[in-house]
């Protein structure tokens, strides 16, 4: 029998593409909740309800409606300054919301599938495995290991999918990320300057999706770290980006995060062992060049299964 899913934050990168990946699989019935209109063009015919997080009564009331087998949460307030900046609706989006999902998630008796990241920890001692000690430098980390401690203490089924820098292509995107960035800055012939001294494994949102349906398929519970599998510098990333869209790489300058002024600290090394990835999900991360590769064919409408 199918399973019910509900995807919350289904306008986002990774929303919008767990709804492509989900809709007509024959293992699940896909329900989708986003604040506004559902903003993905390329599904029409969605289950989706448009959600207010202030009112969590509704959500609460639908939820128990559904009566969903899995929830997987991808709504976050995701820009790092912004969190810094504006650290109570961060509290609210990222750590209240989270915290109200997991007492309904155990009361409905529903496996509840987080997103956290890289950032929960300082970044000094890079290649970070699940049960290395997070330290936050940052409000947006320290709200994520918020999320997860909130979901720990409220002893629902969970998995929290940690990841790293994350990449792709959705309809109408309200956020940019590294390789559109790098890639339409070459384009329309404008001159970047980008770290060198901060190394992130960057991740596919493919690969991140997909890292969801092997939990769901395996029913895995726990902290599982998800990105794909090279570390690179910032510096190296957008390199790499220019060379595979034969775009200019004179236009990329190097420079230092000293010379780089931004609201809230970055972590300087992070990435992942991935090994309990591998070995309990069969998960299988991507060489970042083949991540590119994988959002050009999406970009081109061919979604993969
Ligand atoms: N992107 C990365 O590099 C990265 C790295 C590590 C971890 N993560 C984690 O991965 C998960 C998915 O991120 P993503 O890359 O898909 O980010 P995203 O594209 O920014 O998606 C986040 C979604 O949350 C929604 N949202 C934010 N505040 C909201 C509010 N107050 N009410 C309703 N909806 C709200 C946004 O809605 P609107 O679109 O309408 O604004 C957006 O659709 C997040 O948990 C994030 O923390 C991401």
């Amino acid at each position: 029998m199918s399973k019910k899913v509900v995807i919350i934050g289904s306008n986002g990168l990774l929303g919008q593409t767990l709804v492509n990946k989900l809709y007509k699989h024959p293992d699940y019935n896909l329900y989708a909740m986003a604040s506004g209109e559902n903003r993905n063009s390329e599904v029409k015919e969605l289950n989706y309800f448009e959600i207010d997080i202030a009112d969590f009564k509704t959500i609460k009331l639908q939820l128990n409606l559904i009566s969903p087998d899995f929830i997987i949460n991808a709504l976050a307030m995701t820009n790092v300054d912004t969190c810094e900046v504006d650290k109570k609706i961060c509290d609210a989006v990222n750590v209240d919301f989270v915290k109200k999902l997991a007492v309904t998630s155990n009361e409905i008796g529903t496996h509840l599938i987080h997103i956290s990241t890289d950032f929960i920890f300082d970044g000094v001692d890079g290649m970070y495995s699940e049960n290395d000690t997070p330290y936050p430098i940052n409000y947006y980390g320290l709200s994520k290991l918020k999320s997860e401690k909130a979901i720990q203490k409220n002893r629902t089924d969970y998995t929290i999918l940690r990841t790293i820098l994350v990449y792709g292509k959705v309809a109408n995107m309200k956020r940019s990320n590294i390789v559109l960035w790098v890639k339409k800055s070459l384009e329309n012939k404008e001159p970047i300057r980008v770290v060198n001294d901060q190394y992130r494994m960057p991740t596919f949102v493919g690969s991140l999706a997909d890292a969801c349906l092997l939990v769901m398929k395996k029913k895995a519970k726990g902290v599982f770290h998800i990105s794909d599998k090279e570390l690179l510098s910032i510096y190296d990333i957008a390199l790499q980006i220019a060379d595979f869209y034969n775009l200019p790489t004179s236009l990329i300058t190097s420079i230092a995060s000293s010379e780089f002024k931004q609201k809230a600290k970055r972590p300087p090394n992070t990435g992942f062992n991935l090994t309990k990835a591998i070995d309990r999900l069969g998960f299988k991360p991507l060489y970042f060049v083949e991540g590119l590769a994988q959002l050009q064919l999406d970009s081109q409408g061919n979604i993969n299964d």
